[in-house]
């Protein structure tokens, strides 16, 4: 998925107190300005509640053990946030886990594989839910047969979950920590090692999806991943069909992210006093050699900190590999949840539209997985976060649901 800079990357720190100063004083000039300056001070940069609703003990309310596990399933970490899931609840005792076409990423992911990954992990969610309620879940992939290999079709039926007898699934210890896992963007670590254990569970978790797992460490290979995650990422910054994606899907402020709850949100209240007085503009694609790129580019290196770089990889391309590859890679987060690590992916090098051949090429080549016979699923830095964040927005569940 486009991988957003953190807000600030548009505006560095000494140009934020310049800024700051000729707002100041354009203000004292201009009504306009300084009531939106105003409105702003003392601000938090929290999101709004209802925004973050969904992560308050998620589905303890439901006593329909469907809506159960799609409360918990919603939480599931998803490209750019885009939550491209429709579940219907019409036939009893099973949900048909469609793509919400609208909610596709057409240039970045143009075949739709992040997508898929994006509802692996959703249905994954959703079948530790039903274990800790007592109730196993077959999951029957594309009863519809799977999409073509370089289109997602709007609507697809990505799989249908029915659910067993009473009694027929234990709880998941993984379950506790749904509500606690978040995807960390800021620095971590760099000097702290990851523990043994986590590493095994890693790989565990990809073989029992039939999946390898790579974990990269050291400096001199780390260094590697550093350069072409850094390259991809000026490459979708610069293009600006792939970079114009991601624009579009910014919500600033409390009133968009409570009304959209999903995409980019950005709620920093000097981004807010920017935006409001037209001085970051979201739309402006950084130009290569400009002092807007470099300033992106400055912002990219908290991403390069961390322990090292977690993959994920099938011995095929197919559908059902992307969707176990969100199987495997919810259930390995939760595991570093489990063991307080954190995760973050960066996938721009992994993506398919034309412009991104190169790191593509060469990330493969680096953790030598050859892309004819299984790409690259995900890419992920793992690490300890160095500052606590909170949760992203969540929709609705009534808004995902058909009954
Ligand atoms: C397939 C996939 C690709 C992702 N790629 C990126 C990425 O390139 N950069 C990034 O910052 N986050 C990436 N993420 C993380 C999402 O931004 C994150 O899951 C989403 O915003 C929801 O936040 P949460 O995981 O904290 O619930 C990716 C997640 C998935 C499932």
């Amino acid at each position: 998925m486009p991988s957003f800079p953190p807000p600030q990357a548009f505006i560095d720190t000494q140009e934020r107190a310049t800024l700051a100063r000729r707002q100041f004083i354009r203000l004292a000039g201009g009504g306009a300005i300084l009531a939106a300056a105003g409105s702003l001070a003392g601000c938090s940069s929290a999101m709004p509640e209802a925004a973050v609703q969904a992560w308050r003990d998620p589905g303890a309310a439901q006593a329909d053990v469907r809506r159960f596990m799609l409360a918990n399933a919603l939480l599931a970490p998803n490209p750019h946030n885009r939550q491209p899931w429709i579940a219907d609840l019409r036939e009893a005792g099973k949900i048909h886990l469609l793509c919400d076409g609208e909610r596709l990423l057409p240039e970045t992911d143009p075949f739709g594989r992040q997508i898929l990954i994006g509802c692996g992990a959703f249905l994954e969610l959703a079948v530790i839910a039903a274990a800790q309620r007592g109730l196993s879940v077959q999951v029957d992939l594309f009863p519809d047969g799977a999409p073509a290999a370089n289109a997602l079709p709007a609507g697809t039926r990505v799989a249908t979950l029915t659910l067993g007898a009473a009694g027929s699934a234990q709880p998941d210890a993984l379950f506790a920590h749904i509500p606690r896992r978040h995807t960390r963007k800021t620095a971590y670590d760099s000097q702290r090692a990851l523990p043994d254990t986590l590493a095994a569970a890693w790989t565990a978790t990809a073989q029992a999806f039939g999946l390898r797992a790579g974990l990269v460490t050291g400096e001199a290979a780390m260094a590697t991943i550093r350069k072409v995650t850094r390259e991809a990422f000026e490459i979708e910054t610069t293009t600006a069909k792939t970079w114009l994606e991601s624009a579009r899907l910014i919500r600033i402020g409390p009133n968009a992210i409570a009304k959209h709850r999903d995409g980019i949100s950005l709620n920093d209240p000097f981004v807010r006093l920017v935006h409001t007085v037209g001085v970051f503009d979201p739309m402006k694609v950084p130009a290569p050699g400009s002092s807007d790129l470099k300033r992106v580019m400055d912002r990219w290196a908290p991403f390069e900190t961390g322990s090292g770089y977690l993959w994920l990889a099938g011995a095929d391309n197919a559908r059902a590999t992307q969707v176990a590859a969100g199987r495997a890679y919810v259930r390995q987060h939760l595991q570093a949840t489990a063991a307080g690590a954190d995760m973050h992916p960066l996938s721009q090098a992994l993506q398919e539209f034309p412009e991104m051949r190169g790191p593509y090429a060469a990330v493969h080549k680096l953790l030598r997985v050859d892309p004819g016979s299984g790409a690259l699923q995900m890419l992920a830095r793992v690490g300890f976060a160095t500052k606590p964040s909170g949760p992203t927005p969540r929709r609705d569940l009534a808004s995902m649901v058909r009954a």
